[in-house]
């Protein structure tokens, strides 16, 4: 539990003591009975199945009573926590409408709650909604892929030994050039545990006629551009209409890994997954993916403290801000991200917990995407607990710092954004405004 949950659940519990006056017995609610069948199967299709079901990545299936069952008591502990789904975005601040929010609403969490004190009785089997369909297609969260470049060869990872940074180059295969519209990143079936990070790079020329607007804001000069991360529990990137990235027939992708002994020999076949726009669609701006707002360099965590660092980047154009994602190693709290208009006004866009264990890009619904004037400086704020009560703290004794092991530290907001010309800009806003005023 976070140390912001804990305080709000703390604050719940005086709350529900003091609304009792003392001497007095609580008048008996009526009890509304919640059945399995009926209430509780078609919170776990939408929210739980996804992992928790045969070869993925829950320790559990929740496909039928029979298997959720005996996970009762926990099942409520972790959806009341709000442990379970992973989703780490703070509810009662900032924008709150993202793409594929698996996350449960209050009444979702009581409903489950009711459910496990009232005996989680099944109920009637009539009820059971059909099953949720999955096929193999669903193990890529962006869809059907059109494309899927894996490494040349099977990378095995010993039980024990250092960590290894690699890189690998593969040819794509393709034979024209498209437009990438999402694209996703990841292990080979099996080797999730060994993978502590991955991006993906497309290697190609690319003439000056043929740029999408924004490329050369990001990296003048560069045969090279970012295509996506993986990291663990990571989803992946589904671009805006009208934004994407070039690839060209006879691309190249560049795979660069870091991996992690677990104990077990492991081999790995990385892959990276692209769908692409209808032929003959052009996309006007290029996509930019950049890990930004760095405080890498100031961080300073002592030992058995809770420490704040803050990090800036100036956006010189307008800008429309579509995902967002913090990065801490094992120290890491949680994020709040915030935009400085040029104005001196502050906006608050998100906050957000960090778990090591679930690196999650939190993707903006399309009409809440922050649409952002030329000139703002994106400010984070992050939280590392360096102190005995964050249990991953491999060691609270120590100071630590800025480095690349997975034992040293990060700090940076990761930001998908177009940048836009003015005048898309402004029709943008205008018609975002008119949309919100309807
Ligand atoms: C993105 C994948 C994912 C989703 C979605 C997800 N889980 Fe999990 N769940 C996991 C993984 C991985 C673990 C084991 C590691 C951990 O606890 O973080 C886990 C652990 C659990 C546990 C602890 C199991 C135990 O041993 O007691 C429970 C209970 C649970 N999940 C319930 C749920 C419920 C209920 C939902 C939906 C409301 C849900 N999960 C959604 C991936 C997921």
């Amino acid at each position: 539990m976070t140390g912001f949950s804990k305080f709000m659940a703390a604050v719940g519990l005086v709350a529900a003591t003091t609304a009792v006056p003392s001497g007095q017995a609580p008048a008996a609610a009526p009890v509304k009975p919640v059945t399995f069948t009926k209430d509780v199967a078609p919170i776990l299709q939408r929210s739980c199945q996804n992992c928790h079901r045969p070869d993925q990545v829950g320790p559990m299936s929740l496909m039928s009573y029979e298997d959720a069952r005996p996970y009762a008591r926990s099942i409520k502990a972790k959806t009341t926590a709000r442990l379970m789904p992973p989703w780490h975005i703070e509810r009662n601040i900032g924008i709150q409408k993202f793409k594929d929010d698996p996350s449960l609403t209050d009444d979702e969490v009581a409903t489950i709650a009711a459910w496990v004190d009232q005996g989680a009785p099944k109920g009637d089997v009539k009820d059971m909604p059909a099953p949720r369909k999955f096929d193999d297609d669903d193990i890529w969260h962006i869809g059907k892929p059109d494309l899927i470049v894996e490494i040349p060869q099977n990378h095995v990872v010993p039980a024990a030994g250092p960590d290894v940074f690699i890189d690998y180059i593969a040819d794509s295969g393709l034979t024209e050039d498209r437009y990438v519209q999402a694209v996703e990143t990841k292990p080979g079936p099996g080797a999730r545990t060994v993978m502590h990070h991955l991006l993906t790079y497309l290697i190609q020329d690319v003439d000056d006629g043929e740029k999408l607007v924004g490329i050369d804001d990001v990296r003048a000069g560069s045969t090279e551009t970012f295509l996506n991360e993986y990291a663990v529990g990571k989803n992946g990137d589904i671009l805006p209409e009208g934004t994407g990235k070039l690839m060209k027939a006879g691309a190249k992708v560049r795979f660069n890994i870091h991996y992690h002994s677990s104990g077990r020999e492991t081999a790995d076949r990385s892959r990276v997954a692209l769908k692409f726009y209808p032929k003959g669609y052009k996309p006007k701006y290029h996509q930019i993916s950049l890990q930004i707002a760095h405080a890498d360099n100031q961080l300073d965590l002592p030992a058995g403290v809770v420490s704040r660092s803050d990090g800036y980047y100036r956006f010189d154009k307008p800008v429309h801000v579509t995902a967002i994602q913090a990065h801490m190693h094992n120290l890491g709290k949680r994020m709040c991200l915030e935009a400085i208009l040029p104005t001196n006004t502050t906006l608050q866009l998100n906050c957000m917990g960090w778990d090591f264990n679930w690196h999650k890009v939190y993707n903006y619904a399309d009409d809440v995407s922050p649409l952002l004037p030329a000139g703002t400086v994106l400010h984070s704020i992050l939280w590392h607990d360096n102190t005995k009560a964050n249990r991953a703290n491999p060691d609270p004794r120590n100071w630590r710092g800025y480095g690349q092991r997975t034992i040293d530290e990060m700090a940076f907001a990761w930001i998908t954004w177009s940048n836009l010309d003015e005048a898309d800009f402004k029709a943008m806003v205008a018609e975002r405004q008119k949309r919100n005023s309807n």
